[in-house]
């Protein structure tokens, strides 16, 4: 158990179920397992092959941290340019440390004056290992970094794996996909700046797996800039990975004495995709999410976005308020269009003081009067833009990143502030800092809806480092502001999900995943997230979207969003008296449940097209409740009506109460599991909430 050390240089690290083995010699750190457990002292170091012409000793060997160089010929996690000429990192063993659950193992490149320092450490009750790297420059000169990625990832076997991940774009992120790797190379990346909306980063390998059964390797990227992963099979069906922050573009000059630490990387192997999903949410729980608010459960919030648009006022949200209140909100925040000139998105970003002419009176006598209906106050901003047409803009051009040779690509008409000048960290900590000192403010919601362009940076010796450096002060700002203000939550918002990732979870204490709030869309989106982010953090409104291409009840709606953090964002002052009541009802039977679903096991049972509905549920750790949401989708009258609905995750000893709308029954755990209840769904979208109480 935990991490030892055997037969010369071969580390053994057991995290929980799982073990993960590598032995470290001459040609760095060789990697020798990533499953199950056996006996340490079981391992032996690889054999060296004979060399031809055409296969030099490294295509045969499985590397931990493969730098470019010599004969490696396959993605590399380490490129360095040295001040002597050499472009290729020769990285030799140099000691090992075990500090209680880490392990460090040193590398070096000594006729060049490179340390390579790779940290494991394991996360036991989540059977999972963080990883990351730490280079330091020893030359007494610069070192050009050119890529340094997180971790190199070998999986077991030569059989072909299945590569899942969750791909979209805007408004349709985390849309599961699946694909068996034969040969060559398979990218995933983000190269705009920020995680996006186009893959999820991380590496999720499995052979015939399901949601509950068969072995499912992932490995998962704390990162929230752009970020590439490389996995590849070899000749001799080997499945190996890169994964990292992108090289695109990218480079750091370390000077000497400096070190550059990669993003984490979580790695862990589970039985089937849900049992993957459950260690990742309580990796985030107990590890990456901040820890003020980790175990408080989110409140039930309001957001104006969908139904006021730009044109807020001081009247009409506290009309808002008002009914979001009597509905049983907790929190309302106003949304976009409350600073500056912003009446739509072609002016203001960058403005951030409080409109004249929509807030006479200052911001203060809307959050007093949110507060005196009982609820906290949020706002919305977006530090790192700003429009041309600003005062902003007009005072420092400069604080865009620019060539100025170049026109500036607008994109939602907007420009991207070079957050890695000290100034304009400041002016963003400054302004965002007294926002919250002169008003009782307890969420912000901190969006950032384009990517990067004309990429210059002036004010950087090596301008390639923005790419990182960004991310790096994003974090930064946000860490500083917690720490004065550390009764505020953050929510991070990308143009909807394009800031999802363990990264920026370990900054900000949830996400918006999707601008799509279409319940049945919702549902897809839901479930690509649900694979590797914490349900806690998933904001999920309830909203009017679509209603008139295609209806849906209140009770489908809310039984979509309330499989999150559930969050109201319907135009309230269009409602029907009958309709306020039935959006109360729905609040009041969350606010009984979220303590499930926000800290419980969630199992994924059900998802056409191979299931004829949607069925998720959450049980407690304890397994003494559960709460199970069955939702149909476009369901014909074929045979799709008739279902048989099977409830994992159960106790199977116990004996549960269980009630729905529909439904009373008492029946075992075992039962509910093994056999299931048949129910007939007649309509398309209609929706059916179980709540499990255990009775024995
Ligand atoms: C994009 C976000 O995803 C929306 O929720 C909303 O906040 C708008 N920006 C506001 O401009």
């Amino acid at each position: 158990m935990g991490i030892t050390k055997s037969k010369g240089n071969i580390f053994s690290i057991v995290s929980g179920d799982m073990q993960y083995a590598l032995c470290a010699g001459p040609g760095g750190a060789a990697h020798l397992h990533w499953g199950a457990v056996s006996p340490a002292e079981d391992f032996e170091e690889p054999p060296l092959r004979e060399e031809n012409s055409n296969h030099a000793p490294l295509d045969f060997i499985k590397t931990e941290y493969i730098p470019y160089g010599g004969t490696m010929y396959r993605e590399y996690a380490l490129k360095c340019s040295f001040s002597n000429g050499c472009r290729e990192t020769a990285l030799e063993f140099s000691g090992a440390q075990i500090n209680g659950g880490t392990l460090e193992i040193t590398l070096e490149d000594k006729s060049c004056g490179l340390e390579v320092r790779l940290i494991y450490t394991c996360r036991e009750s989540c059977s999972i290992i963080e990883r990351r790297a730490v280079i330091k420059n020893l030359s007494g000169r610069d070192i050009l970094i050119e890529k340094a990625a997180s971790a190199e990832l070998h999986l077991p076997g030569e059989e072909e794996y299945e590569i899942t991940n969750a791909n979209g774009s805007w408004g349709a992120e985390f849309r599961q996909s699946r694909q068996t790797l034969k040969s060559g190379e398979l990218v995933f990346e983000s190269r705009k700046g920020t995680t996006a909306h186009h893959h999820m980063p991380a590496l999720i390998a499995s052979r015939g797996a399901g949601e509950e059964s068969g072995e499912v390797f992932f490995a998962v990227l704390g990162w929230g800039g752009s970020w590439k992963l490389s996995v590849s099979r070899d000749f001799a069906g080997r499945t190996s990975a890169v994964l990292g922050i992108n090289d695109r573009d990218f480079s750091y000059t370390l000077k000497s004495g400096e070190e550059f630490e990669t993003p984490p990387v979580y790695l862990g192997r589970a039985r089937g995709f849900g049992d993957m999903s459950r260690r990742l949410n309580e990796l985030a729980l107990r590890h990456i999410l901040p820890r003020r608010f980790a175990y408080e459960a989110l409140p039930v919030l309001y957001n104006s976005w969908e139904a006021t648009g730009f044109g807020v006022n001081e009247a009409q949200q506290l009309k808002l308020a008002k009914r979001a209140a009597e509905i049983g909100c907790e929190l309302f925040v106003m949304d976009d269009g409350w600073f500056s000139t912003r009446n739509s998105d072609k002016s203001g970003l960058g403005d951030w003081d409080v409109s004249k002419i929509k807030f006479p009176r200052g911001l203060k006598p809307l959050i007093d009067g949110v507060k005196a209906l009982g609820m906290e106050f949020g706002i919305w901003v977006e530090p790192e833009m700003v429009n041309p047409k600003s005062r902003l803009y007009k005072e420092h051009p400069d604080w865009t990143y620019h060539y100025d040779c170049r026109t500036p690509s607008l994109l939602r008409s907007q420009l991207v502030l070079n957050l890695t000048k000290p100034e304009v960290q400041k002016y963003i900590f400054d302004f965002m800092d007294k926002l919250l000192c002169e008003n009782d403010i307890r969420y912000i919601k901190w969006d950032m809806n384009r990517p990067f362009s004309e990429t210059g940076a002036e004010n950087l010796k090596n301008p390639r480092e923005l790419w990182y450096r960004h991310t790096k002060a994003v974090f930064k700002i946000v860490d500083e502001l917690r720490k004065k203000h550390p009764d505020v939550q953050f929510e991070a918002c990308a143009s909807g999900g394009g800031r999802t990732d363990l990264g920026s979870l370990s900054h900000f204490d949830m996400v918006w995943p999707s601008d799509n709030t279409d319940p049945l869309d919702r549902l897809e989106i839901q479930r690509g997230y649900s694979l590797l982010y914490p349900q806690k953090c998933m904001r999920a409104w309830v909203t009017d979207t679509n209603s008139e291409a295609r209806p849906v009840s209140a009770a489908y709606r809310f039984a979509v969003s309330m499989q999150g953090a559930l969050a109201v964002g319907s135009d309230l002052s269009k409602l029907s008296r009958s309709e306020l009541a039935q959006y109360k009802k729905h609040i009041a039977l969350y606010k009984k449940i979220r303590h499930i679903v926000q800290f419980g096991r969630r199992y994924r049972v059900l998802a056409p097209p191979s299931g004829k509905i949607y069925l998720n549920g959450f049980v407690s750790p304890n397994g003494d409740e559960a709460v199970y949401f069955a939702c149909t989708a476009a369901n014909s009258f074929f045979e799709d009506r008739f279902v048989t609905l099977r409830f994992d995750g159960l106790d199977e000893n116990a004996v549960y109460e269980v009630k729905s709308e529909h439904r009373h029954f008492k029946k075992s755990g075992a039962y509910l599991m093994n056999r299931g209840i048949d129910v007939v769904y007649y309509k398309p979208l209609e929706s059916e909430i179980f709540i499990f109480k255990r009775i024995k």
